[in-house]
């Protein structure tokens, strides 16, 4: 069968992430998870005090960058690729709210972007590749045979990513959870740099109401007419 790239855009979420580590798993593809690289430039401007509550020394991000080097590893046990920074496994400390409160203001930087979508261009390079973002169909991969773009209420999405973190023992308030997933929105679509936008090629998905089968289902049907 032939190996496709397929693209993953929509707000935060909308259990993109999810879905694409179905798809990889079943077609035996590559699974990328460009909002992890953001993540990992954020957490790396953390460590080094270049943003923070009340500061963000952006040049000095800029001036820094030929010091990250990202890859992911495959983990058996957790059946999905974890993230590394300069060799470090940030895995978890990526997915804190901390972390996604300064997130979108990073992935703003159009230095930050470049760097990041031109490593994310070379892992799609032999295709056989699902990628989950917010400039995937736009960007990374404009001529991606599939692309997909999710939506689902803010509240539906609040409440997934309130869930998660719970589950993760954190200390978080819904309205607090809320407010973040809204903030992002806001800021990943309003950016001069590749805002999240749906490609005009793209296929939407409203999960809302779907269950995580339905929603496997009806998006294979949609990459076995591509194959
Ligand atoms: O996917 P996730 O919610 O982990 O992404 C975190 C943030 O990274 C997003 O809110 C967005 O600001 C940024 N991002 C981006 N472009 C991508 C993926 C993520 O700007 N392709």
């Amino acid at each position: 069968m032939k190996q496709i790239t397929i693209a993953i855009d929509g707000f935060s979420s909308t259990g993109k992430s999810t879905v694409a580590k179905q798809l990889a798993k079943h077609l035996g593809y590559i699974y990328v998870d460009s909002g992890a690289m953001y993540r990992a430039v954020t957490w790396f401007a953390m460590q080094n005090q270049f943003i923070g509550a009340s500061y963000f020394h952006i040049q000095d991000l800029i001036d820094h960058l030929d010091q990250i080097s990202i890859n992911f590893k495959f983990n058996p046990e957790l059946g999905f690729a974890e993230v590394y920074l300069n060799g470090n496994n940030i895995e978890k400390d990526i997915r804190t709210m901390e972390v996604s409160s300064f997130v979108s203001p990073v992935a703003e930087i159009s230095e930050v972007r470049k760097l990041l979508v031109k490593q994310q261009q070379k892992m799609g390079e032999s295709k056989g590749i699902v990628m989950d973002g917010r400039d995937i169909g736009t960007v990374v991969f404009p001529d991606a045979e599939l692309k997909l773009f999710m939506t689902a209420s803010a509240e539906t999405r609040a409440n997934r990513r309130f869930q998660e973190l719970i589950s993760r023992g954190d200390e978080v308030n819904f309205e607090q959870v809320l407010h973040n997933v809204q903030e992002r929105d806001f800021i990943d679509s309003n950016r001069k740099d590749s805002p999240l936008v749906k490609a005009n090629d793209a296929i939407e998905i409203d999960n809302s109401n779907l269950s995580l089968e339905e929603q496997f289902n009806k998006i294979l049907q949609l990459v076995e007419n591509k194959q």
